[in-house]
């Protein structure tokens, strides 16, 4: 499969801030590839330099043949990008809205209305379409804005947290939106900070944590990398984390998350792997909320990758008082 997007050695920093720290990233034709990343990994960034908004420091980005950095506006012609934020204009109908983006992709007029009444259906917006955004709930606003992002029949739609904040069901209608563009022969970059996301979507996965690229592959590869199902321990005392950590050594590189209060280790063989744990956590009479045995989630993944879990990340990259140097790490 070509590759639609190629992006190598992507870095940006705001000031003292590494924003991206040589990232790359490549898009086959046809695909949906998932970046994903915790708060502040640097996702919208290399978004936003993929889709020319912003210039990188250094590095290079290739978006349908067209060079992001001397032919930006070519770029533009290919993609269509929904940002992370809904950028829709209160004062106007959701119509006139998607109609103007149409306009801004040089449709004519009749075109643009044509296309504008076709995606609104399929986003199930035409009921309210010719209402004002402004009586619009959260969920239509994100709609609408995708909606916006698909009237120029991009070849590639890049959008960024497209799901964040919507209900369980809206998020369903979306993905099974962004799989029957896909088939339609649409090009999908999206970001996420939502394991479960990037699993049901992506063709492939680039999972990136403060700037730098931490594993990519597919969900079942990253899964893998992992070497088995996951045993998993909630203590009730957040004191026994590393005493609970040392008793699982025998099975192998046990992983402590200190937000949630657990302890995770891949096992190989459940049943040997739970009786031990079950047995020397009694010997030791350490209390616990929870003990068992699941399928590696991509939450797994990142905790092995980085030592920490995704929204620990999130703690380091913006310290907040008393909050600092609290990490998870290996036992
Ligand atoms: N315009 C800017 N000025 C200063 N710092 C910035 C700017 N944009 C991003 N940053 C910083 O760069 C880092 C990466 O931010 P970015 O928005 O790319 O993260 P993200 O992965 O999209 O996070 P989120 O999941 O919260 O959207 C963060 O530390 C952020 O504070
Ligand atoms: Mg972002």
């Amino acid at each position: 499969m070509p590759l639609i997007i190629e992006a190598t050695g992507v870095a940006k920093a705001f000031g003292a801030t590494k924003a991206l720290a040589g990232v790359d990233l490549s898009v086959p034709e046809g695909s949906i590839v998932g970046l994903l990343g915790p708060n502040g990994a640097g996702k919208t960034t290399l978004v936003r330099v993929i889709a020319t908004l912003l210039k990188p420091d250094a590095g290079q980005v290739r978006v349908a043949g067209h060079d992001a950095l001397t032919d930006p506006h070519a770029v533009r012609t290919v993609i269509g990008l929904a940002g992370q934020f809904a950028a829709v204009d209160e004062s106007l109908t959701g119509r006139e809205n998607v109609e103007i983006v149409g306009r801004l992709y040089q449709l004519s007029k009749a075109e643009a209305r044509k296309r504008a009444a076709e995606v609104l259906e399929r986003l199930k917006l035409t009921e309210a379409a010719d209402r004002s955004v402004r009586t619009y709930s959260g969920g239509m606003r994100r709609r609408l804005d995708l909606g916006a992002s698909l009237i120029g029949r991009a070849r590639v739609l890049i959008l960024d947290e497209p799901t964040t904040g919507l209900d369980p069901a809206t998020r369903n209608d979306l993905w099974d939106f962004m799989h029957d563009m896909v088939r339609e022969g649409t090009t999908i970059l999206l970001t996420t900070q939502y394991m479960e996301e990037a699993d049901m979507l992506a063709d492939s996965i680039v999972v990136i944590d403060r700037g730098k690229e931490i594993a990519k592959g597919t969900s079942d590869q990253l899964k893998e990398r992992l070497g088995g199902d996951v045993l998993d321990i909630k203590v009730k005392n957040p004191a026994d984390l590393v005493r609970v950590a040392e008793l699982l050594r025998p099975l192998g590189k046990p992983q402590i998350a200190e937000r949630t209060g657990r302890v995770t280790v891949a096992v190989k063989d459940r049943v040997a792997g739970l009786l031990l744990a079950a047995n020397a956590i009694q010997d030791a009479a350490i209390e616990l909320d929870d003990l068992g045995v699941h399928r590696p989630s991509l939450d797994d993944v990142f905790l092995t990758l980085t030592g920490h879990d995704a929204a620990e990340s999130e703690a380091i990259a913006a310290p907040r008082p008393g909050r600092a140097g609290r990490r998870g790490k290996a036992a």
